[in-house]
């Protein structure tokens, strides 16, 4: 049998890890074992972190039968386990397998500063990927005869990940990750009571379906602002922020005020940048005249994710299907329940929304 083992940091894994080792599984005809560091730099404790980042690298390997975790270095008392440990473990422990050890091309720059590296070499086959941009140092490739393995890597690292900039991850490791209020989420949840929480998540999740499944370009932004969209819903100085921050706004019905406050605190606590990000957050709730796709698919989320409390799966649907349609869709069903319930929409933000689109 041939086995890789794969290690890393994997804090926490994505799509670039599982591209390379199905690429290199299927090149060499190999297993891969991932083999995942104790460090981890997502929270202060680590015990928790240990088992988020087990979770999902155990969520993202479902499927692939030839994918399997060893925890050998996780469960190695010292927190850094030095990679000869590591391959003396495997090949002592299936001594009658090939072993190829997989390396990212960093890594193969650095490889002759690693302890004990030929050794390393001698007991196992090393291989490696290149990247774009980075010369590989040939030195090295010769001395432990290293091998390529073909394929382009993903342009993704698991800091985009951690700070959602670009989130190549399954819509289940995003479900983990709302769940247990990993990364941004943590500092989202803080800001929130849990219902209105677990509701941006949810906006968040479809928001992102959506713009996938539209084929829309950077999904992550769809992510952050359907995250952020009600993060003034709880905030106790609205009418503070209102009054010094937005006037023109003010005089605008109460429930308006956690998009204002919301687009602040974007700005101000999370840093955000991107206008279209702010202004889907800032006139979530109203609507207004022309918005943006990002605008409409947040506006259109919000009032059917598939927590509400009403059947929404056929305007889901319509969403996937067509999401400059799908807002359509949603808003005039909006219209229609105000209409019904004798809700007033004479604010003059919602009246401009309704007679730019649904004329
Ligand atoms: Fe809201
Ligand atoms: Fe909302």
């Amino acid at each position: 049998m041939k086995k890789i083992i794969f290690g890393g940091a994997f804090d926490p894994i994505h799509q670039g890890h599982i591209n390379m080792a199905f690429l290199a599984s299927k090149q060499l005809d190999a297993d891969v074992i991932f083999v995942p560091s104790k460090v981890s730099v997502w929270k202060n404790t680590s015990h928790s972190s240990i088992d988020d980042k087990l979770a999902l690298i155990n969520i993202a390997i479902k499927g692939y039968q030839r994918f399997s975790i060893d925890t050998f270095e996780i469960n190695n008392p010292p927190d850094i386990t030095y990679t000869i440990e590591t391959v003396k473990y495997f090949t002592s422990k299936y001594p009658n397998d090939k072993f190829f050890y997989l390396m990212g091309a960093d890594q193969v720059n650095q490889f002759h500063l690693w302890n004990n590296a030929e050794e390393i070499a001698k007991l196992v086959q090393l291989v490696y990927f290149k990247r774009p941009d980075y010369e590989i140092d040939k030195n090295n490739v010769e001395k432990f005869n290293m091998f390529e393995i073909k394929g382009t890597m993903v342009n993704t690292s698991s800091t985009d990940i951690r700070i959602f900039d670009k989130l190549d991850i399954s819509i289940e490791e995003l479900e983990y990750i709302c769940k247990h209020k990993l990364f941004l989420n943590q500092k989202v949840a803080s800001f929130l009571d849990d219902k209105r929480y677990y509701h941006s998540c949810e906006v968040a999740k479809l928001a992102y379906r959506v713009a996938v499944k539209n084929k829309l370009d950077n999904p992550s932004q769809y992510y952050v602002a359907g995250l952020l969209h009600d993060i003034g819903k709880n905030n106790v100085n609205k009418e503070e922020i209102m009054k010094e921050h937005f006037p023109d706004y003010a005089h605008l019905p109460h429930f308006s005020y956690h998009q204002f406050v919301g687009r602040y605190i974007a700005e101000k606590e999370f840093g955000i940048k991107d206008e279209s990000i702010l202004r889907s957050i800032e006139f979530h709730a109203t609507g207004i005249d022309h918005m943006d796709l990002l605008g409409k698919v947040v506006y259109a989320s919000d009032k059917v994710e598939p927590t509400r409390d009403f059947e929404t799966d056929q305007y889901i649907q319509a969403l996937f299907k067509n999401a400059e349609k799908g807002f359509l869709v949603v808003l005039e069903q909006n219209r229609d329940y105000f209409i019904k319930k004798n809700i007033p929409y004479d604010n003059e933000l919602t009246s401009k929304c309704f007679d730019f689109y649904l004329k």
